[in-house]
């Protein structure tokens, strides 16, 4: 693929994901461009070398100039956060929905949509695959699935589209500092600090965390498959699980942290957040199958690099 050729938007590139993404992008010599609003990102994760527009997804004119040349679309900007969606349901579904159907309309270019395994709910079997039953439990789940609903019934004449729903993504970069941040750099932040760790619920709630250098290499093979090959792409109105199909209880990280600093962790309990998913794990077959992508870092292996990062100078 000539990724030297491509320019490339990412919304959202000032996020955790999103700037991870930003910077492969650019190694594999694409120009990149990120439109973020940085509510929760930060302008300082924007690699080098990408132009940079800081601004809404749900302004007109503000797409308009972000989609300007672009020959793919990566739309990651979103209110990640269940709870923060909760709190803000009508805020949320100006970004998450109406704004990402917006992106899909306008783009005139190949889709690469962050879609949830939230959408899925509480399983009614285990491991789910994207023919379990969509069942949100509250409203980020539900304006996920919004997206996620049309991108699988465009057609051959509407612009090529893929919903890729990330399960649990952690790794270097994910912000610790809110009550609002994933899970697991939450744990890290205050496990190296000596502070006790808050748990939601019993612990008994499973994750299936996934590295987000494994959900790069799947965003990139699918918008890969989308440039070459348009609506008769493989991945075109298609929705793909991106997860290890490894799922771990909170009580389980709690004791790997554990391990791996060798010390005693405090926890204390609080009740279950609203709107959050008791158990969730994955079935990636069929990225698996299609594309040949498999996960490659094993949770034990990334949180030691998460600690070990955070244990090094100037962290
Ligand atoms: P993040 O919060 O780090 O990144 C999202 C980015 O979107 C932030 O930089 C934020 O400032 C930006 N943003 C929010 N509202 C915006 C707006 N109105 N206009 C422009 N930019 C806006 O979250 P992340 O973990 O990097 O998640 C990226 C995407 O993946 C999101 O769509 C999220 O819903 C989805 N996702 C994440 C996970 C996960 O475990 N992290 C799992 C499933 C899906
Ligand atoms: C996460 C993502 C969401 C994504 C979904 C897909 C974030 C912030 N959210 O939601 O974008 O769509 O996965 O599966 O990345 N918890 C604690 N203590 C804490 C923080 C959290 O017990 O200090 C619990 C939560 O109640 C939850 C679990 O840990 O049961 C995971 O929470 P969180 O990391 O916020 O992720 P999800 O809600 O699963």
């Amino acid at each position: 693929m000539a990724w030297g050729e491509m320019h490339a938007l990412v919304t959202g590139g000032a996020g955790f994901i999103g700037s991870h993404l930003s910077a492969q992008l650019l190694e594999l010599g694409a120009d990149v461009t990120v439109l973020d609003d940085c509510s929760a990102g930060d302008p300082a994760k924007v690699p080098n070398g990408a132009n940079f527009i800081e601004g809404c997804i749900a302004e007109y004119a503000t797409r308009s100039s972000a989609l300007d040349g672009v020959d793919v679309v990566f739309h990651l900007a979103a209110i990640a956060s269940v709870p923060l969606c909760e709190a803000n349901p009508e805020r949320s579904d100006l970004i998450n929905r109406q704004a990402s159907l917006d992106i899909l309309l306008e783009a005139g270019c190949p889709v690469i949509f962050a879609s949830s395994a939230a959408i899925y709910g509480n399983p009614v079997s285990i491991p789910i695959n994207e023919g379990h039953p969509i069942g949100p439990l509250g409203h980020y789940g539900e304006q996920k699935a919004a997206v996620d609903d049309v991108i699988r019934s465009l057609g051959v004449g509407s612009n090529p589209a893929t919903a890729l729903r990330f399960f649990n993504v952690f790794g270097q970069g994910q912000d610790p500092s809110s009550q609002y941040s994933g899970v697991l750099s939450i744990f890290i932040d205050r496990a190296m600090g000596n502070r006790s760790l808050t748990i939601f619920g019993d612990g008994e709630q499973t994750r299936d965390f996934i590295h987000v250098s494994d959900v790069i290499s799947a965003l990139i093979t699918c918008a890969e498959s989308l440039l070459e090959q348009g609506t008769l792409s493989p991945a075109h109105g298609e929705a793909f699980n991106i997860c290890t199909g490894l799922p771990v209880t909170l009580n389980q990280v709690v004791e790997i942290i554990d391990d791996c600093i060798e010390g005693e962790l405090e926890c204390h309990h609080e009740d279950e957040r609203d709107g959050d998913i008791k158990y969730s794990s994955g079935d990636s077959s069929k990225l698996q199958e299609q594309f040949d992508w498999s996960p490659s870092i094993s949770l034990s292996d990334g949180l030691l690099d998460l600690i070990s990062d955070s244990n090094s100078p100037g962290a």
